[in-house]
Formats: C-alpha cells, structure tokens, sequence
C-alpha cells in the first residue's frame, strides 16, 4: 500500500482531477473540485488511490471503473481525496467560452484585467494570476458579483518562480479540474540604452518576459495534456501575449524586445511539440495600450517618464507626447484590452492555427 505526503497527495489529485473531467465527457461546461482533506463519506463511485504506485495508474483505473452511461456526481478516491463534478450555469455554457476555464497571468491591472473581462463576458471561467494577490482579489471579487458566484478566482504567483507556478496550476486544477485556455500575460518593461541597462535589470525582463513563458507553458500544458490523453474530443489553447516589439526593434527598449521576439520563438516550437496533444500555443502582439496604467499613470506611467526625460523632441506636456505616440498609428487610437481579447478568442475558436504570433496594433505593424 502506498502512503504518499500531502504535496504527494495534492500533486496525485492534480493529476487525476483532469481525468477526472476528461471521463466526465461533457466538455468545457463541467468543472471537477477537489476536497484533498476530505477522502471519507458517501460517494458515487469509490476507487482506492493508494493500491496505484502513479497517477497515471490511478487514471487507468478510474476510467475501468467509470459508469457507461451518466456522470457522477462524486467520486471518492480513497488516499487522495473527494472530487465533486458540477457543470457550469446555462448562462456560461451559453457564452462562446461555453464556461472554459481560462487562467490569465497579470490580471489584476492593465491588459491582463481586461482581458479577464472580456473572457468571463464571453463565458469563461477566470483564474485572475498575479503577483499583486489583494488587487488580484480584488478584481476576483468584481467578476463574481457581476456574473455569479463561482466565475473567478483569484491566485497568487510569481510567474518568474518555478515553484511558485507550480504551485498555481496545482491551485486552479484543484479548484476547477483543468486549464482550456491559458492567457501568459504577466510582462515587466525597463527601458534604457547599452549604457544603461545593467546586468540586473536585463536579466529581471528576461526572466519575466521571456523565461516566464516556458514555466507557464511547462506547467499549464500539463493538465491539457492529461486532459486531452482521455478525451478524444478534447483541444486546450495557450495564448501568450506579447507585443509589436516581438515583431520589430525598440530602440533603447532592447530587453524587452528581445525577450519578446524569444517568446515567438517559443511560441512556434512549443505549438510544434504540442500539436500531437492538441494543445494549439499562438501569440498576439498589441500595439501601446495608452489609456492603461504603463502609459497613462499620472506619476510612474511611460507619457510621464518619456516627457520628464526629454524622449520626445520639443513636448512640453503630456500631450504632446501622446499626439507623438498616436500619430504613429494609422488608426489613430491605442489598443484596447477588447481589441486582444479579440485575437485570443480567433486563437481558441480557430481550430486549424497553431504557432502563429498575430498582431493586433491598428495598423502599425503589418507581417511580411
Ligand atoms: N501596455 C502596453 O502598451 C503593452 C503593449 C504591448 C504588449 N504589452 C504586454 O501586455 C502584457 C501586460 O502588460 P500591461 O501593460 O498590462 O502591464 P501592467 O504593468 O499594467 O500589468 C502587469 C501585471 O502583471 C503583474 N506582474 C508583474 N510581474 C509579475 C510576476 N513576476 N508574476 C506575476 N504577475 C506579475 C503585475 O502585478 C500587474 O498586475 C505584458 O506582457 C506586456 O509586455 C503591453
């Protein structure tokens, strides 16, 4: 008999709780719980986890003991814990997420919120990711009383911490039972020249922007994987968000530029690892968000920082130097979280795209 440790018996219930919901069969409208600390009591079907050495085997066992026909409402794994299956309300299923769980990295302000926005109005299910847990909270908060109970959850994490994403994925999978579509959102920017730009600080951007992106994905894709392994039907997306700076230099911007131009790189090449497992990992590159808060905060925002360092030849407000910016893009306006979120849902809704980074910036970049 095997006695596996509490983070054992997390990790174990992570991995069955997508089969779980694979079994399930009823697509991305139903959602799997996991009490871990509550493995006695009643239950629709009983399975004794602890007579499998993995979960691999576990899930094995599940689907031989899984009804033909209905769904359980609660499946008791005995050593691990109790998963109760519910299926999200009508008015998500509904939606054109129809109740998908979608996990956002730096939601709680900027791009990242609002695209969190618009995927629970479209009927997802919100993970609101960030490093700043209390605004995180905070905005979980304002989605579950606008669309129910239930909608969002709010998790704290430090996106350049493998730890710490581990952790995150564990937290959403225990809550919900999967990942459909992951949203790497979370970016830093440090501006400056060759002789500015420390050692430091290239490397905290790279580590963000960059390194980031491949703990994300390592750890997201794996209940997709699992998921789609007992579900024939199944298909995940991993949508990063990168920036008209993946596709073309940023002069004095080379971290960030660089970083970004890595993510399509390993965008492209996680899309190919990934197709066999019907995992589809595209980018979308937005033009300047200048009404969000890496632009337009009145004391640390970009039109501030840019006019008080004289970035903008002859600007005297700060103005002028958004007229500057605007006048770059032929549609004459910064793009909006809706204008991304737009993209994201092509992204999911496409089901013969993969490894592709679109732009979505009025106009300002066109692909070659
Ligand atoms: N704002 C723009 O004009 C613009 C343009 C193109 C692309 N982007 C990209 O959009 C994404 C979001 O940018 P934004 O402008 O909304 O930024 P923002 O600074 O307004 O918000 C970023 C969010 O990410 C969180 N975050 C930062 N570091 C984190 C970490 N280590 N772990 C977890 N969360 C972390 C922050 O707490 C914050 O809530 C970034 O990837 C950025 O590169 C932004």
């Amino acid at each position: 008999m095997q006695m596996w440790s509490s983070e054992e018996t997390r990790n174990k219930a992570a991995t069955l709780a997508p089969v779980a919901r694979a079994l399930a069969a009823g697509g991305p409208a139903v959602r799997v719980r996991v009490e871990t600390d509550s493995d006695s009591g009643p239950a629709d079907l009983q399975l004794d986890g602890t007579a499998y050495a993995t979960a691999e085997e576990a899930g094995a066992a599940l689907k031989a003991a899984w009804p033909a026909a209905g769904r359980p409402g609660t499946v008791r794994i005995a050593g691990v814990g109790r998963f109760v299956l519910t299926e999200a309300p009508q008015d998500k299923k509904a939606g054109r997420l129809g109740g998908r769980i979608c996990l956002v990295t730096g939601a709680a302000q900027g791009f990242g919120e609002g695209i969190a926005r618009e995927l629970a109005l479209a009927g997802g299910i919100l993970v609101i990711a960030d490093l700043n847990l209390p605004l995180a909270q905070a905005v979980a908060r304002s989605l579950n009383d606008q669309y129910g109970a239930g909608t969002a959850l709010a998790v704290g994490v430090d996106v350049g911490s493998e730890l710490s994403v581990a952790e995150m994925v564990t937290e959403t999978v225990l809550a919900f039972g999967g990942i459909d579509l992951l949203v790497s959102n979370a970016g830093v920017l440090r501006a400056g020249g060759l002789e500015d730009m420390t050692l430091d600080t290239f490397e905290f951007v790279t580590r963000i922007n960059y390194t980031a992106f491949f703990l994300v994905t390592k750890y997201g894709s794996r209940p997709m994987k699992l998921q789609a392994r007992f579900d024939p039907a199944y298909t995940a997306d991993i949508v990063q968000v990168n920036s008209k700076s993946g596709l073309e230099g940023s002069n004095r911007n080379f971290a960030y530029a660089g970083g970004k131009f890595g993510g399509i790189g390993l965008v492209q090449s996680f899309a190919k690892e990934l197709v066999t497992d019907r995992v589809k990992v595209n980018a979308v590159c937005p033009g300047n968000y200048y009404e969000g808060p890496l632009w337009s905060d009145p004391e640390k925002g970009l039109f501030v920082q840019y006019l008080r360092a004289g970035k903008v030849p002859g600007a005297q407000s700060v103005d002028d130097v958004y007229r500057f910016y605007i006048d770059k893009v032929p549609m004459k306006r910064g793009c909006s979280p809706r204008d991304v979120t737009r993209a994201i849902l092509y992204c999911a809704e496409q089901a013969y795209e993969t490894g592709q980074a679109i732009p979505v910036t009025g106009g300002q970049n066109m692909l070659k």
